[in-house]
């Protein structure tokens, strides 16, 4: 089975998706890491994200692998450990333009979809419902207020996790910042003419604004009788 998660930066996919996956015994595929990998791939060797062919030629060449750590995953880029690496604000800037570029999102779509085709997946990124897995069994557009989304990211990048009670501090001027990129990021990603970020016409929309973290896996996981029936067997 295959379960779609789309949404904006900070709208809560990837804790979801990891937790339903979790819970549904189902595979867990990341697929904004592997567009960050690309980016960290070039800058690593000197490429201009804004180079189209170059960066086509790091994404046709990168391997990119996820490898079970516990609770979480690595995720490892031409045999390096890059998991911390591209999540640091270089790449989240660089990884517009290659997450942009029609020839890198080809070969990573062939990627995301030979990982479906192995099995049981809950793929999160921004183009899943509409393009890598149109037939998805279920299909979730994940959104939140851009002020919830930047609290988030922020409590995140200082170590803690709303989504876990994880509360830390956070600057308000920091804060600021990161709404201001996220918001950039949002109109860059839902304007761009290579797969847009906007929901399946068939896409269950879940506001996460004013849920916790349980009420949204609840949420996604009763959308479907086999994802429910996979979950309650999980816990028994
Ligand atoms: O979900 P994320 O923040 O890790 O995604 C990183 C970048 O990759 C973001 O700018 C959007 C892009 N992305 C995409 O274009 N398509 C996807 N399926 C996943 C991510």
């Amino acid at each position: 089975m295959i379960v779609a998660i789309d949404g904006p930066s900070g709208s809560g996919k990837s804790s979801v998706a990891r937790e339903v996956a979790r819970r549904c015994g189902l595979t867990y595929l990341d697929t904004g890491a592997m567009y960050r990998s690309v980016a960290y791939l070039c800058l690593e060797r000197g490429v201009d994200p804004a180079d189209d062919e170059a960066t086509e030629r790091v994404a046709r060449e990168a391997r990119i692998e996820f490898v079970p750590d516990g609770e979480g995953q690595r995720v490892i880029a031409n045999g390096e450990d890059v998991t911390a690496q591209i999540r640091t604000p270089e790449v989240e800037r660089a990884v517009s333009p290659v997450s942009a570029n029609p020839a890198v999102r080809e070969v990573m779509v062939a990627l995301q979809r030979a990982a479906g085709a192995a099995g049981d997946v809950v793929a999160e990124g921004r183009d899943i419902g509409t393009v890598v897995f149109p037939a998805a069994d279920v299909k979730v557009f994940l959104c939140a207020s851009p002020e919830a989304r930047a609290r988030r990211r922020a409590v995140q990048r200082l170590g803690g996790n709303l989504a876990t009670g994880d509360v830390v501090e956070v600057d308000a001027e920091a804060e600021r910042t990161i709404l201001d990129d996220l918001v950039r990021r949002d109109a860059y990603d839902s304007t761009r003419e290579a797969s847009p970020l906007r929901p399946a016409d068939d896409a269950c929309r879940i506001d996460s604004s004013d849920l916790g973290f349980e009420e949204v896996v609840d949420a996604v996981v009763s959308l479907s009788p086999e994802l429910a029936a996979r979950a309650q067997k999980g816990r028994s």
